[in-house]
């Protein structure tokens, strides 16, 4: 058990995997901006790219958008750009960039005020970024205040490429195939692909699944899920 969970509680693991983003955020930016995670490059870059840009939005918000890659590649297509992040360095290295409307907030200030980083987006992408425990309240708050078309692109690590007991709850990352020291440890709640599927809930239509990989016939290296608002909780 511990080699999965680090605190003993749900609120204790949220709160560490906010501390580590603290932590972590130089590492971690270095490691984008070098481009040092292959799987990045090779696949899961080009595939949320693919996955927004074939919609033609005109306006995003990233949720948890780090260091910000995304909203700056995302610059010459896409005109009006809003990135969100629990970590104030992480917010802070990518305003030094800029390429966004760059913001502190969390998941927990959007849930309590889903337009509290703005309203009438073409699409709300998560890359990578839907670690906590709350993404089904998460969903549910922005559906409810979404419109009617706007969509959902969510990327994360395929839930069938991930050693260990195939059930939804807390785990660790230890950053070790980063291979440097010192990397705060990250609690993370991994989902069944069947608990992502729910955490859609009522408000988000499932639209598309993708499993991006390697080559033809590999493993996938990641799930990308689009959802649109649904039109039933829109004359809620
Ligand atoms: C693996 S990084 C991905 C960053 C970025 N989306 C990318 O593609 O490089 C996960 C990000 O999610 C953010 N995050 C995790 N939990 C969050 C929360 N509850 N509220 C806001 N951001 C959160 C972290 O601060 C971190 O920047």
């Amino acid at each position: 058990v511990t080699k999965y969970i680090v605190a003993d509680d749900g609120a204790g693991n949220s709160s560490l995997l906010a501390q580590s983003w603290r932590s972590n955020a130089v590492r971690w930016s270095r490691a984008v901006r070098e481009a040092q995670i292959v799987s990045r490059k090779c696949v899961t870059d080009a595939a949320i790219l693919n996955a927004i840009l074939r919609h033609k939005p005109s306006n995003i918000l990233d949720l948890g958008c780090g260091e910000g890659w995304l909203c700056r590649a995302l610059a010459s297509d896409v005109p009006y750009r809003v990135g969100i992040d629990a970590s104030p360095e992480l917010i802070a290295l990518a305003r030094a960039i800029g390429g966004a409307d760059f913001a502190t907030l969390c998941y927990t200030d959007l849930i309590a005020n889903p337009l509290a980083a703005g309203s009438r987006f073409d699409i709300i992408v998560a890359n990578f970024s839907l670690l906590d425990e709350c993404t089904q309240d998460l969903f549910s708050a922005l559906g409810h205040a979404a419109q009617s078309g706007e969509r959902l692109v969510v990327q994360t690590v395929h839930p069938w490429n991930i050693d260990g007991e195939y059930r939804t709850g807390w785990r660790t990352e230890r950053f070790e195939s980063f291979g440097q020291e010192g990397w705060a440890p990250m609690p993370w709640f991994f989902r069944t692909l069947e608990n992502w599927i729910s955490a859609l809930g009522e408000t988000w239509r499932l639209e598309r699944i993708e499993e991006p990989r390697m080559d033809e016939g590999s493993f996938p290296t990641s799930l990308i899920m689009t959802a649109t608002k649904s039109w039933v909780s829109s004359r809620d």
